[in-house]
């Protein structure tokens, strides 16, 4: 256990993001009965997690972080979630299928549900009123009523995330994942794309290459052909809804934050002596911290030091967000710092969050191009300082939205009015996504020729 800490010790800092609730006693009521409650995870899941990204932080797999900006308690259901791992498993599939290397596959599903937002309050009709902060705290309609938060709101994150990861594990665990079924993780609207149709192909070499080994004698019907892992992660914002969650593992005594896999830290909450990093130091966890264009490499080696003082490979993941224009200036003397320092982390690029902007239409949205660039020019900065690339953060949903701009459907500023869902911010549709998982292989591919 770290020196000075335990579940609550985060309470003695400063948190961004603060949460208020208008009745404290009802939050400590709800807060002891999760405490009471099953872990939604066991802490030697996040263990072989951790190996894994071990292997990321040493260049030989490639980790595929993805799923919604903000899940919502009312869209979760049996197809949702098919739908997501699908698209989740088509990506990695591409992704593995190009390299030839191993994908780690992280979902920001069950449990991504508190969001931090850059104004705690918005002006809605001439009254001012508390933001929406993501289904855990409040509600996104805009009465002020909706917007109060709410701490029953935590029950229901743990009930629906416990939903989600079981039917996550049911499909990756019971057949749904297997190799000869690749055919039928293709969407509809997907399939018809040159990216569906690409995948199609990819598809069939598989089916071909598993008539192969069946041939020769080679059992295809089991693990590792028919089974694979899907983590869970999400934003550990909600610091209320983490600390009764954090369980000792029963095999090595050590604390683990059990409701996900994978926890993050976001840009707004990473200060070196706030809250959220003092609850992120102390579990055991796989931990990813976002980094922006303002932090300075002295801070994100602080980070690790802090987060990492081991040097466990896998255990820290810097999930960079630069943005299309800054990542080319400010990644390369990131990644300096971090290698001087010796730090083994794991390099991710979310090309998301640098680059949304608000359409001539009023909504949010990002460009396709500029995501891709982003991700181009992370590849390069790794490319030029000799570390490896380890994985991409995406947001998307395998709907068929109109949330960004562009991709091989050209998706215009007009087109954003047609199907935008999201409760925060613009989402990669399927089409996109695959296309996105496309374009990043034959990166990898080009990279290491
Ligand atoms: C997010 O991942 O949804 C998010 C808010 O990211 P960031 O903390 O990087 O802004
Ligand atoms: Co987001």
């Amino acid at each position: 256990m770290q020196v000075g800490w335990s579940k609550d010790s985060w309470r003695a800092f400063p948190a961004a993001q603060p949460v208020e609730w208008p009745d404290p006693q009802h939050a400590a009521r709800v807060r002891k009965h999760l405490a009471e409650l099953p872990p939604l995870i066991f802490a030697g899941e996040a263990r072989n997690l951790t190996a894994e990204l071990g292997k990321v932080a040493q260049g030989e797999a490639f980790l595929l972080q993805a799923g919604d900006c903000a899940e919502s308690f009312d869209g979760v259901s049996a197809d949702w979630i098919r739908d997501q791992v699908k698209v989740i498993l088509q990506m990695a599939l591409v992704l593995t299928y190009g390299t030839g290397r191993p994908v780690v596959k992280v979902a920001r599903m069950a449990g991504q549900y508190a969001k931090p937002r850059s104004d705690l309050t918005e002006e809605v009709d001439g009254e001012r009123i508390p933001s929406f902060r993501g289904h855990i705290l409040n509600s996104e309609m805009r009465t002020a009523g909706d917007r109060a938060l709410d701490p029953d709101r935590m029950i229901r994150a743990y009930n629906t995330s416990s939903a989600t990861q079981n039917l996550i594990r049911a499909f990756t665990s019971g057949g749904f994942a297997h190799l000869a079924l690749v055919h039928s993780w293709n969407k509809d609207f997907v399939a018809s794309t040159t990216a569906g149709q690409r995948y199609e192909a990819v598809a069939a070499n598989i089916d071909r290459a598993i008539r192969f080994l069946r041939a020769c004698g080679v059992d295809t019907g089991g693990a590792p052909f028919s089974e694979t892992s899907v983590w869970t992660s999400h934003e550990a914002l909600l610091l209320d809804y983490e600390e009764p969650l954090t369980r000792i593992d029963s095999l090595t005594s050590l604390p683990y934050g059990c409701s996900a896999h994978m926890l993050w830290i976001g840009e707004r909450t990473r200060q070196l002596d706030g809250a959220h990093l003092e609850y992120a130091r102390g579990i055991n966890n796989p931990i990813g911290v976002k980094v922006g264009p303002d932090a300075s490499p002295a801070d994100v080696v602080a980070l690790c030091e802090l987060l990492n003082p081991d040097q466990v490979p896998g255990r820290l993941s810097l999930i960079t967000r630069m943005g299309a224009e800054k990542v080319t200036s400010h990644l390369p003397p990131v990644i300096d710092a971090v290698t001087d320092a010796d730090h083994p982390v794991v390099w991710v690029c979310d090309p998301m969050h640098g680059n949304t902007f608000v359409s001539p239409t009023g909504s949010k949205t990002r460009k396709f191009d500029d995501i891709f660039t982003e991700i181009r020019g992370f590849f390069a900065a790794h490319r030029a300082a000799g570390t490896w690339p380890g994985g991409i953060h995406v947001e998307m949903t395998a709907a068929n939205v109109t949330e960004c701009i562009g991709g091989s459907d050209d998706l215009g500023h007009d087109d954003l009015a047609t199907n935008y869902d999201s409760l925060c911010d613009p989402r990669l549709n399927g089409r996109q996504a695959l296309e996105l998982a496309f374009k990043v292989s034959d990166l990898i591919v080009d990279s290491s020729a």
